[in-house]
């Protein structure tokens, strides 16, 4: 198959998809590496007002990537995948496309509940639910559990993608390249 006659995700999907990537990797890293600075120190303020900063933009840019999707369709795989496969693609797609909007909603209202909001750049974010300690924990665990889950999910789509390039010799993954 030549690269030219491969159906691609239209550029600004394709460009949003690698960048939410880079996104997540450095949320991810932000909140996994946080215990390397000490309790209360300026960097640690940092590295989580970074975690709040990062995450609050992915949220912003799915819902970008969402309109643009919904306003175009997706390049067909050639050669077909069974439909089982597809199903399965479509059901992770809409999971992962739940973790990104989902995970930022909770991490936001789990601040609330503690009684804060980001402050971002100087720019005092508001507190859209009032101070309550049980729900913080109740919303914490789930960030958390959410979180962890996505690791999985993440590993499934990537799994898959390699699959498709490297087992069905397809062009699944060609279409989401960023090489013309
Ligand atoms: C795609 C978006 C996000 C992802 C994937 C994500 C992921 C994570 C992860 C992996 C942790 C560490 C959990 C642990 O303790 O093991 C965490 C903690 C946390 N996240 Fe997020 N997060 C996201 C967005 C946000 C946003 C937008 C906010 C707030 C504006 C936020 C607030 C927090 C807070 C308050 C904690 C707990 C910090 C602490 O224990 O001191 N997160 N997040
Ligand atoms: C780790 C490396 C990754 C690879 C190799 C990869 C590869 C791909 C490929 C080949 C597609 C097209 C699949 C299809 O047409 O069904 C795709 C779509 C998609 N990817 Fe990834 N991806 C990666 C990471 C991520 C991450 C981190 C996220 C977000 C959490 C993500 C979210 C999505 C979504 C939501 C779609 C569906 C696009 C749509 O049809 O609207 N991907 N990815």
């Amino acid at each position: 198959m030549s690269r030219k006659s491969i159906r691609r995700f239209p550029r600004g999907l394709i460009v949003l998809h690698w960048l939410t990537l880079l996104l997540l990797v450095a949320v991810y890293a932000t909140m996994e590496l946080r215990g390397m600075f000490p309790r209360g120190s300026a960097s640690r303020e940092a590295i989580k007002t970074a975690h709040y900063f990062l995450g609050i933009s992915v949220f912003a840019l799915t819902w970008l990537r969402l309109g643009l999707r919904l306003a175009g369709g997706t390049p067909p795989i050639t050669p077909r995948p069974p439909r089982w496969q597809s199903a399965l693609a479509v059901a992770v797609a809409l999971a992962l496309y739940g973790l990104l909007l989902a995970m930022p909603v909770i991490g936001y209202l789990l601040l609330n509940a503690e009684g804060t909001a980001p402050s971002i750049g100087g720019l005092q974010l508001p507190r859209l639910i009032a101070e309550n300690a049980a729900l913080a924990e109740s919303l914490e665990g789930w960030h958390e559990r959410i979180a962890d889950a996505g690791y999985w999910l993440v590993g499934l789509h990537a799994l898959a993608a390699i699959y498709h390039h490297h087992v069905r010799h397809d062009d699944a993954l060609l279409r989401m390249s960023l090489r013309r």
